[in-house]
Parts: structure tokens; C-alpha cells; sequence
């Protein structure tokens, strides 16, 4: 599959982004393993969250699709959940491997998890390592850190005070979500803060959770099933507020979206190029809402580094496109967990922006982007990773002449629907889909 992208002067339109990736894989995962039936609306439904849906099935929970994203997930309870009769493929998704690992470590059963290419490369030891200091144990590939990966659970766990060496949500939920099934209480601290959206699900299902400082800790306890309300993906949306912010004319608002503090890094750092962003139409809730309308600016360099890393670490190859068009560099610093993403992003970003026309200097953690480039259409390839592929077309509509964006059927993992929504936006076929 390739996107042919044809150049736009004006992106117009109010759009909603499909529901958040984060959000959708917790409430699939929690749901699980509570007590009772849970209702979700707005589920994320692209491969990456349906895998994590055919996971909890195939250890026992019953999922029922009610209609397009609404599910109803009858939980097995924290003791109730069997043994799966195959390997569970988690396909792309990594949140799925790391955080079933996590409720996995709590089961007294053998589980095999693998994915695909992309996923079986990614480093699993940053959460089979606490997990096995729990009392799980695991064999695997490369010294049990890599997929295809066995892990055998142990219950009651042994209660953990883990440092963890990354900020990492993964990490910190995968230990958390081991904790429901440890003696005593667990706890996490991290460099910096990471995406809490484990941290309010469980809350909202009952469990006790306290944050204090970096620190979270959580105290074993039963999980009541609750209904889920999932907001817009910020991560999608992401996309269209450069592209609406990039193009010459135009404004482009995205209601819905979900502007957690710890996931609003790519609004900080697009006002800090000189973005025109309005946050609008608030909805406090377990998730925060708001509508982002955006206008076309002048974009200058800025500096993304230390705490906002983690809060915008997926919108790290949009930013890139964004820095592109600003005028003066931008740099990119404390950002190595870049290169164990879908793709290694800091090389693809050099790599496939470089064909672009951008001069893009890599660094071990991070890049260096020269603004103001005269972006030229060219032929792109996503490497399979999701949202290089998305990136790349965004860059390919301030571009001159058309460019080619190759290997795009990744873009199903996050965002169905990406291609349509930029063409409603642009009044016309600008994306153009090839098999
Ligand atoms: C995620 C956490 C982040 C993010 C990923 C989703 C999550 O990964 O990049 O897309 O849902 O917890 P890390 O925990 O590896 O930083």
C-alpha cells in the first residue's frame, strides 16, 4: 500500500480523531480482570487495540462489540482468567505485550506472547526485569528480552519499590498492573512523568492508587467494573494540527480530543514555535476533552527536551515535519527512546525527511532540524512504522510537486480513516491510496 500525496494551500473543517490508543488498551486489559461488566465507548477499533481485545479473550474474558467502538468486557476477576490454548500474537502493539505482561506475571500459568517484525525487535527486558524480581519467570530470545517471549506467573507476587531507569508508561503500568495480584503494596518512580492514564483507570475501577512526586504506588485490591468513556487520540490529532498549522490558508478544529496533562507536550511545544492553537469546549472527566482549532502561522525553531520528552514522545516525526517549515533550527535532545520505537524514528526521520530536502543532523538521542527548507515531493518509505508513514504525507502536502509515501498499510495500527479525514479537510482528493 503507498499514499500519493498532491500538494494543498488549505486545510478547512471541524474532525474527530479516532479514540485513544492508551486509553483503549487499558480499558480492554482492566476490564478483564474486574469484577462485573464493563461498557466502553469510543474504542480505538484499529489492529493495535483489537489485539489487545483478542488477548483478553483468549484468557477468558468475554468481549461483546455493541456497535462501532462500544464493547462490553464481562470480567474474569483478578482470580478468574485460564490459560490460553495458542500463542498470543500482539501483532505491532507494543503497549499490548508490555502491559499483558504486567497482568500475566500475576497469573499461575504459562503464557506465550509474539508480534510481528517491528515488535519482535523492541526490548522487553525493561519490564520482564522488575517482573521477575516479582516472582515471574520468563524465557525468550536474546536472554529473555525479546518475542517470542514465555512468561510463567506466580501469585501472591512479591511487592516491589521499582526505580525505573526510563520513563516509560509501559513500565510503570505493566509493574502496576502485576501489583494487583502482590502481597502489599507496589510502587514506581520514574525520571520524569509518563502518560497516567493507568493510574486514573484504576482509580476509576476502585483500586487504590496514590501518586506523590515521580512516585506511584498502588495497593492490591479487586477492581469493580465501571463504564469508559474514551476521548480522541492527541497522538492523531497531532497530524492534523501541524498539517492545519503548515498549510497557507485555512483552520482545522478537532473536537474531542484528550488533553491529559502528561499527553499535551505537542501543544506546548507547537505554541512555543509560534502555533496558533485555541483549546476550546473543555470536558473535564476520568479524561479531560477539548477541542484544538488551529490557523496557519509563521513557525519558529525551539528547543524539545528533559520533562516534555515523554509527554510528546509519539508526536516526536510530526514535530520534525513541523520544524521543517519554521524558520531557524530546532533540536530534539534526552530523546534515545526514539530508536526503540515501531522504527529506530531518529534514523528514519533523517533518512526519509533528507530525501525531502530538510537537513536533518541525528544525534545519539535525538535530531537537529534546519528550518526553512523548500520541502520537494519525493518518494518516502514508512519503514512500516505508523507514524512516519502519517508524517510524511503531512510534510508531502507543503511539499512541491507529489510526493510518494511507500509502505502506509501500518497506518491501520493507530489511525483508520487518516487518508479520508485529510481529504475532507482539503475538499478533495489529496491522499490517494495505491495497493
Ligand atoms: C504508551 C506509552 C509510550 C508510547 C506508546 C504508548 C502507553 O511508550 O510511546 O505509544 O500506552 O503506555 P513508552 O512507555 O515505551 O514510553
Amino acid at each position: 500500500m503507498k499514499i500519493r500525496v498532491r500538494p494543498v494551500h488549505r486545510l478547512e473543517g471541524r474532525a474527530r480523531v479516532p479514540g485513544d490508543k492508551s486509553v483503549s488498551h487499558r480499558s480492554a486489559l482492566l476490564g478483564a480482570v474486574a469484577h462485573g461488566v464493563t461498557e466502553v465507548r469510543g474504542y480505538l477499533e484499529a489492529e493495535d487495540c483489537l489485539r489487545s481485545l483478542h488477548a483478553i479473550q483468549a484468557l477468558g474474558a468475554e468481549v461483546t462489540k455493541k456497535g462501532p467502538g462500544e464493547y462490553r468486557i464481562a470480567g474474569a476477576g483478578l482470580e478468574g482468567l485460564g490459560e490460553p490454548g495458542d500463542v498470543l500474537d500482539c501483532g505491532n502493539s507494543g503497549t499490548t505485550a508490555r502491559l499483558l505482561l504486567g497482568v500475566l506475571a500475576g497469573q499461575p500459568f504459562a503464557t506465550m506472547l509474539t508480534g510481528d517484525d517491528s515488535l519482535r525487535r523492541r526490548p522487553m527486558a525493561r519490564v520482564a526485569e522488575p517482573l521477575q524480581r516479582m516472582g515471574a519467570t520468563f524465557l525468550g530470545r536474546s536472554g529473555n528480552s525479546r518475542l517470542p517471549l514465555a512468561v510463567r506467573g506466580q501469585r501472591p507476587l512479591e511487592p516491589i519499590q521499582y526505580a525505573a531507569p526510563v520513563a516509560s508508561a509501559q513500565v510503570k503500568s505493566a509493574v502496576l498492573l502485576a501489583g494487583l495480584w502482590a502481597r502489599e503494596a507496589v510502587s514506581v518512580t520514574e525520571p520524569s512523568h509518563s502518560r497516567d492514564h493507568s493510574e486514573r483507570m484504576l482509580r476509576k475501577f476502585g483500586v487504590t492508587v496514590e501518586s506523590r512526586g515521580l512516585t506511584v504506588t498502588l495497593v492490591p485490591g479487586p477492581l469493580t467494573a465501571t463504564s469508559v468513556d474514551v476521548p480522541g487520540d492527541i497522538s492523531s490529532a497531532a497530524f492534523l494540527l501541524v498539517a492545519g498549522a503548515i498549510v497557507r490558508d485555512g483552520r482545522v478544529a478537532v473536537a474531542g480530543v484528550g488533553v491529559n496533562p502528561t499527553r499535551t507536550g505537542v501543544l506546548d511545544a507547537l505554541e512555543a514555535m509560534g502555533a496558533a492553537i485555541a483549546v476550546g469546549e473543555r470536558v473535564e472527566g476520568d479524561e479531560p476533552a477539548a477541542t484544538l482549532t488551529v490557523t496557519p502561522s509563521e513557525l519558529r525553531g525551539t528547543t524539545i527536551a528533559g520533562g516534555l520528552i515523554p509527554r510528546l514522545i509519539d508526536e516526536l516525526p510530526v514535530l520534525a515535519v513541523a520544524a521543517a517549515r519554521a524558520h531557524g533550527v530546532t533540536r530534539v535532545t534526552d530523546a534515545a527512546e526514539l530508536r526503540v520505537k515501531e522504527s529506530d524514528r531518529i534514523a528514519a526521520i533523517g533518512r526519509e525527511l533528507g530525501k525531502m530536502g530538510v537537513r536533518v543532523t541525528e544525534r545519539a538521542d535525538g535530531f537537529d532540524v534546519e528550518g526553512g527548507a523548500r520541502l520537494r515531493g519525493a518518494t518516502v518509505a514508512s519503514g512500516g512504522d505508523h507514524r512516519l508513514a502519517m508524517a510524511l504525507a503531512v510534510a508531502g502536502l507543503c511539499a512541491e510537486g507529489e510526493t510518494v509515501v511507500e509502505d502506509t498499510a501500518c497506518i491501520r495500527t493507530s489511525f483508520p480513516g487518516f487518508v479520508e479525514l485529510i481529504n475532507t479537510l482539503a475538499g478533495g482528493d489529496v491522499l490517494v491510496e495505491q495497493a
